[in-house]
């Protein structure tokens, strides 16, 4: 084993773009990225990555080859490494007990056992994934009870990257938080793990906490992040029922420097594969602590976004003289946001399924993500069509519903779409991207998110 080597197990939206980081940052580690998915790994390997993400081709193709490695050899991987990264996927738990909130961590204690049974010398586990609090300790009792003497140390030390910028908050991340047990060993990992990141983090961002804070700080950036969200989205209902318009109420709010301008960009609802998960997450930790009036504040804020997103289509149905049923309607943008072509909780995905019960035809476009959407409404009743051209989406359809913050859909010709609709043409700016007083000189019916609506009718 050479003690430059890393090994990390799972080569999803965090394990590749997060070990390209490392290998082009430490040409000195032999970094290899393992995964059971073998057409995952083959779309590392290639031209074609699995995962579209600014940046990243040029990022990986810089070290493959060299001291990038992408394999479906987990069992070796874990034999030749001094520290493996595991980042499976930790999604929440669909049966048993727990069903519905606590995440399922079966992907997590796999690759534990594994590396327990591989294992032939001492080695740095590092959590990667997003885990309940107190996740280490069955971790390291599991990587313990093997049978050789060996030691393992666990650290936490979870991701924050965002994607469709994952490159760029990899390469300057605002902190990188590493949690160690209170032990020797546990001190020794760290430093270890430290060592790594300040090849290009500088160290007064690398933070380093007792582990359980590690795992508790992930959760809890992601539940703040999300509340934001959830609080802004339930002042633009109230911003369309009293002629407050909720760009300006954002960027008067968020001027103050106590409360901060970020994340106060209402929309149709948060998407994405981590915010509900991990808040339901946190919810059945205060659960199982007793928690219950914390568990139904932070569970406010899912319960805030599923509000969202069923009042966007309720809005649409309400506007178009109260049915929808045969009419096509253009849905602009399926990814759950921009520059990435994931739709994992995607708001598109539950918006789509309330239109399509409503009889409407839906014409579905997305710059990147027209794959998965497929994948995602496989099973949905109903008409639709994925398009590969905007204007072709939108010819004779009533309206647009615009759900995914793409930067191209600002740049379309609105008036050669407008002269391809059905009139009255109405379009639903789930994202206030729009130029919404032009939009209306040309004819269109418009209905921003949390604004006064311009309409002919
Ligand atoms: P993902 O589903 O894209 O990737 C997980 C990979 O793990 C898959 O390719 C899967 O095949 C592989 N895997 C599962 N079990 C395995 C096993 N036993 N051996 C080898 N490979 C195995 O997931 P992701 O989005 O990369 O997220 C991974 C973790 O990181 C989650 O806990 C998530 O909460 C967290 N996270 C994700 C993001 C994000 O932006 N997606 C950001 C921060 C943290
Ligand atoms: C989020 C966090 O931002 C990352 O720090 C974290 O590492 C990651 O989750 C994770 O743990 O998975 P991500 O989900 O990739 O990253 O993307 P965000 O930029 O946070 O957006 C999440 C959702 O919120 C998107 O649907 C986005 O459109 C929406 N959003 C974001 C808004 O509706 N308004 C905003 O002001 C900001």
């Amino acid at each position: 084993m050479d003690k430059k080597s890393i090994l990390c197990i799972g080569a999803g939206y965090v394990g590749g773009p997060t070990m390209a980081m490392i290998a082009a940052q430490c040409p000195e580690y032999k970094v290899t990225v393992a995964d059971i998915n073998a057409e995952r790994i083959a779309g590392w390997n290639s031209d074609t990555l699995p995962i579209y993400e600014p940046g990243l081709k040029e990022l990986v193709e810089k070290s493959r080859g060299r001291n990038l490695f992408f394999t479906t050899d987990v069992e070796k991987g874990i034999r030749e490494a001094r520290i493996i990264f595991v980042s499976v996927n930790t999604p929440t738990k669909t049966f048993g007990s727990g069903a519905g909130k606590a995440a399922d961590l079966q992907f997590w204690e796999k690759s534990a056992r594994l590396i327990a049974e591989q294992a032939g010398e001492d080695k740095i586990v590092v959590e990667k994934s997003t885990l309940p609090v107190r996740a280490a300790e069955a971790i390291h009792r599991i990587l313990q009870s093997n049978t050789k003497g060996l030691n393992f140390a666990v650290l936490s030390n979870p991701e924050f990257l965002a994607e469709g910028t994952a490159v760029a908050d990899l390469e300057n991340p605002d902190r990188v938080l590493i949690g160690s047990m209170v032990t020797p060993e546990g001190h020794n990992a760290l430093e270890e793990l430290v060592e790594i990141y300040a090849h290009w983090v500088p160290r007064e961002k690398i933070l380093t906490t007792n582990v359980w804070s590690s795992e508790m700080s992930k959760l809890v950036s992601n539940a703040m992040l999300a509340q934001r969200i959830s609080s802004i989205n339930s002042i633009s209902a109230l911003c369309e029922k009293t002629g407050a318009d909720i760009s300006e109420v954002s960027h008067a709010v968020g001027m103050d420097s106590r409360v901060g301008s970020k994340f106060l960009r209402a929309g149709v609802g948060f998407g994405g594969s981590c915010f509900k998960k991990d808040i339901l997450n946190l919810v059945y930790l205060c659960e199982c602590c007793n928690l219950h009036e914390v568990a139904a504040y932070w569970e406010q804020v899912v319960l805030m976004n599923e509000y969202q997103k069923r009042r966007f289509a309720e809005r649409i149905v309400k506007n178009m003289f109260n049915t929808i049923s045969g009419k096509r309607i253009a849905v602009f943008g399926f990814a759950f946001k921009a520059d990435t072509g994931d739709t994992r909780e995607s708001p598109a995905i539950h918006i789509s399924e309330l239109l399509l019960g409503e009889c409407a035809t839906l014409a579905i476009y997305d710059p990147k993500a027209l794959a998965n959407a497929k994948a995602d409404l496989a099973g949905a009743k109903g008409t639709i069509e994925y398009c590969s051209d905007p204007y072709e989406a939108a010819k004779d359809a009533h309206a647009i519903a615009l759900l995914t913050d793409w930067k191209e859909f600002a740049g379309y010709d609105y008036r050669k779409i407008f002269s391809l609709m059905e009139k009255p043409a109405f379009l639903f700016d789930g994202r206030n991207i729009l130029n919404h007083k032009e939009l209306f000189e040309i004819g269109f019916n418009v209905y921003p998110l949390g604004k006064q609506e311009l309409t002919h009718l």
